[in-house]
């Protein structure tokens, strides 16, 4: 199971002061140090977090891939057209959100999709769409040509009750047969923590999981017995 370890709360963090730091790019390399198959960010179209010098110095410094996180639109796809990414994977994107909320509609977003994913691949960019479990979004991924896709868990994570959560997880494992069958890469995130991220991987069919969140969140309270004691050091 490859692990892609998302870093734009790394980046949130820093523009919470407009400053310098925490760099994206240093977490991105300690991340990978601990043992991050790929590093997975989301330029968004309002750059509140991640912007174009992180995925510049990315493109450069990281050693697996990296994975850039993307609305299908056209200034989107001229940006990644110049930073070539490893994998592209489009998500949909509003403005008022906090975080992605739900998958892609493939269907009815059949035409721009379509025409973002076939540019992204004649430029070498593996293509993946961020979709709830549904077998409807799988094939209309395979239709628009899509190479992989990743399977949206937050419905799955935000579960209350044991029956729910096992509903929510064999809809991801009936979507993950079906992107299998179809020949698609199947990856899934969104909400994973340490407490759920078991029986998402252990489902057979999927191959990565892209976790930012839970991660960053871990970080920050292993990290702050150290910090503190650097801090103490210096001011003694
Ligand atoms: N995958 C996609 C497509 C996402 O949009 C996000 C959130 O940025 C993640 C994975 C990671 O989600 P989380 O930060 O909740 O682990």
């Amino acid at each position: 199971m490859r692990l892609g370890v998302n870093i734009d709360h790394v980046a949130t963090l820093r523009q919470a002061r407009r400053g310098k730091y925490p760099d994206p790019v240093a977490a991105a390399a300690l991340a990978e140090l601990g043992g991050a198959d790929q590093i997975t960010l989301h330029v968004r179209e309002d750059r509140r977090h991640v912007n174009d010098r992180d995925l510049e110095i990315l493109r450069k410094t990281v050693n697996g891939t990296l994975n850039l996180e993307m609305a299908a639109v056209q200034p989107m796809l001229d940006l990644a057209l110049h930073h070539r990414p490893d994998t592209a994977t489009l998500v949909p994107e509003r403005r008022e959100e906090l975080t992605t909320e739900g998958g892609l509609d493939v269907g009815s977003h059949r035409d721009e999709i379509k025409r973002v994913t076939r540019g992204l691949r004649d430029a070498g960019v593996e293509v993946s769409l961020f979709v709830d479990p549904e077998v409807e979004q799988i094939k209309a991924s395979h239709r628009v040509d899509a190479q992989a896709v990743e399977l949206h868990t937050g419905r799955y994570c935000e579960a209350r009750t044991n029956k729910d959560r096992a509903r929510e997880l064999a809809r991801i494992i009936e979507a993950s047969k079906a992107a299998a069958r179809l020949g698609l890469r199947v990856a899934a995130g969104h909400g994973l923590d340490y407490w759920n991220v078991q029986p998402v991987a252990g489902i057979d069919e999927i191959t990565e999981l892209n976790i930012g969140y839970a991660i960053i969140c871990r970080a920050v309270l292993t990290g702050i017995e150290r910090a503190v004691r650097d801090m103490k050091d210096l001011i003694k």
